[in-house]
Parts: structure tokens; sequence; C-alpha cells
């Protein structure tokens, strides 16, 4: 049985319990980037948090931290959502403590720069199980729950990727365009149902998985003004989440590059992105 195995078999709850209990709020990938921004903007919202990450330890430190700034109830569980299984007994572990999710936000991700041939298959496969399965396990476990309450708010974290094809990134952008197709396809069915879903698609952001890509490749130069904050980032999607908002895209440039992306003829558009691939990956 690997590592990770073991964790999952063994979903442990770490309270960080505060006096009431609020609604609450899970967001995953929550031990870094966006899903930390994100943490601290529902933890100052007034909900009560679940953290799912795999490295338990940054997840202990961010609940003490806003434990002690918020007062609210924190409950840290590692969890590796690559796993088929992670999401159920997520559920499953939760219910038993009769925990239910009000807000669950979709943020884990991860992204791989370069040629899709020169990626090893489980590199691939690694990013499909995270950002396709992953995703799409934890809404078909905690869905369900809400629309029979009539009550949730899913924020599912896309990105400016999924507006067009994108050489370099082409598993990435791929699985970014599901993500979103998949949440607009969902506004339409919960319609009336009490439960919102909105698709947050940050463009380049200055987080850890950012500077992960361009310590692999120098060659992944991206100007100042195009790099978001992190903080603005998880500001408008806490927003956007709360008004039930379809779609956000945070900052004017991209807003700007998506609606140019929107209205550029298909065939050019890959023109333009295959030479700035081709330049990132020379
Ligand atoms: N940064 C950008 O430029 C940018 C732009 C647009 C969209 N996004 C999207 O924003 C989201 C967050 O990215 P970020 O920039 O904040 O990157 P990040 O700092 O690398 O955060 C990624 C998060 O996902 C978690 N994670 C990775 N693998 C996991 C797994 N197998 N199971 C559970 N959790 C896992 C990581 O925690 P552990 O390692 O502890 O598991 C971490 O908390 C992603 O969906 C990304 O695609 C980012």
């Amino acid at each position: 049985m690997s590592q990770t195995d073991v964790l999952l078999v063994y979903i442990k709850i770490l309270d960080y319990a505060g006096s009431m209990s609020k609604e609450i709020a899970l967001i995953t990938g929550a031990s870094s980037g966006i899903g930390e921004a994100l943490a601290g903007k529902f933890a100052g919202g007034g909900y009560d948090l679940v953290l799912v990450a795999r490295s338990e330890d940054k997840l202990k430190q961010l609940a003490d931290k806003l434990h002690s700034a918020h007062g609210n109830r924190v409950h840290v569980v590692p969890a590796d959502l690559t796993q088929r299984a992670a999401a159920k007994k997520l559920l499953t572990a939760l219910s038993e403590k009769n925990l239910e999710v009000e807000v669950l936000v979709n943020n884990a991700g991860v992204l791989e720069h370069g040629r899709f041939v020169n990626m090893p298959a489980n590199t691939h496969q690694r990013l499909i199980d995270l950002n396709i399965s992953g995703l799409t396990s934890m809404l078909t476990a905690f869905l369900p729950g809400m629309v029979e309450r009539g009550s949730g708010r899913i924020l599912n974290v896309a990105s400016i990727a999924a507006f067009q094809p994108l050489p370099a990134l082409a598993s990435y952008a791929a699985s970014k365009a599901y993500v979103l197709s998949l949440t607009e396809s969902l506004s339409e069915e919960l319609r009336g149902s009490g439960v919102t879903v909105t698709a947050l698609c940050p463009g380049v952001t200055d987080t850890g998985m950012l500077s992960g890509a361009q310590e692999k490749n120098e060659n992944l130069v991206v100007p100042e003004f195009a790099v978001g904050d992190v903080d603005d980032v998880a500001t408008a999607g806490y927003r956007a989440c709360m008004k039930g908002e379809v779609i956000c895209i945070p900052g004017l440039v991209n807003q700007l590059s998506t609606f140019s992306s929107r209205n550029t003829p298909r065939w050019l558009l890959r023109r333009i992105t295959g030479a700035i691939g081709r330049y990132t990956t020379r």
C-alpha cells in the first residue's frame, strides 16, 4: 500500500474549534496560492472552513492562522484528489461528523508546460486525474446534497486558458476548457435549484504554479503587467461566487484577452498561440 493510499484510507479531520458553528466552505488546494487566498476570503466572510490538499503541515499552519484571526472552526483534511475514491471518502468523513458543505471551492489543479510529445504519459494522466476527474468527483459527491437542501454555492477554478487552444500548455488548456464548459452547463441545469455555480477564470497569477513552471523553463517569460495579484484574484472569485455569477474573469488585461480570443477567427487564434507556444518551447 503506497503512502497516498494510507492517507486516503485514514482520512483524518483535525479540528480547530470555534464556539459557534456557521455555514461551511470546503476549499481544495488550500495549502498555497489562490486556494489559500480564497480560504482567507471565506473565513473573513464568516464561514467555517474545510481545508483540503496533500500538505497537511501547510494546511495546519493556515488553519491556526485563520482560526486566530477570525475565530471560526477550521477542519483540516489531507487528501490526494487524484485518487478515484478521494471525494467520496471526504464526503463520508464529513457526514460522519455532521459537517454539511454549503460552499464547494474546486481550486486544486496542476499545470504542465512543454510540448505534448515530450511529456511522459503519466504527467498528462496526473493532470487529467486532478483537473478533470478530481474536480468532477467532488461535484458528484457534494452537489446532490446541495440540490436536496435547495441551497449551495460552487466555485470552480478554471483559467483564461479555457478560452482558446494553447500549444505548449495543450492538456492544461483542454482541462480548463472542460471546467468552463461544465460550469456553464451546470449553471443552467441548476437554475432555480437554489444552487449556483461559478467559473473563476484567472489569468497568469503570481503563485507557486507560475514560479514552478518558470523554474523549469527560462523561456517562459510573462510581462509584469500581465501577472495578477493572488489576493485580487481571490477577492474577485469570492464576490462572484457570493453573487452567483457564472463566469468571473479578474482584471482588465484578462478581460481584454478573453474578449479578443472569443472574437478572433479560430484558425488565426491557433496560429498566434502556436507561435507563442513554439517560442516558449524552443
Ligand atoms: N497561477 C496561475 O497563473 C493560475 C492561472 C489560472 C488558473 N489557475 C488555477 O488556480 C488553481 C490554483 O493554482 P495556484 O496558482 O494557486 O497553484 P498552487 O499554488 O500550485 O496551488 C495548487 C494547489 O493544489 C493542491 N494540489 C495539487 N495536487 C493536488 C492533489 N493531487 N490533491 C489535492 N490537492 C492538490 C496543492 O496542494 P498540495 O501540493 O499540498 O497537495 C495546492 O494547494 C489551479 O486550478 C490553477 O489551474 C492558476
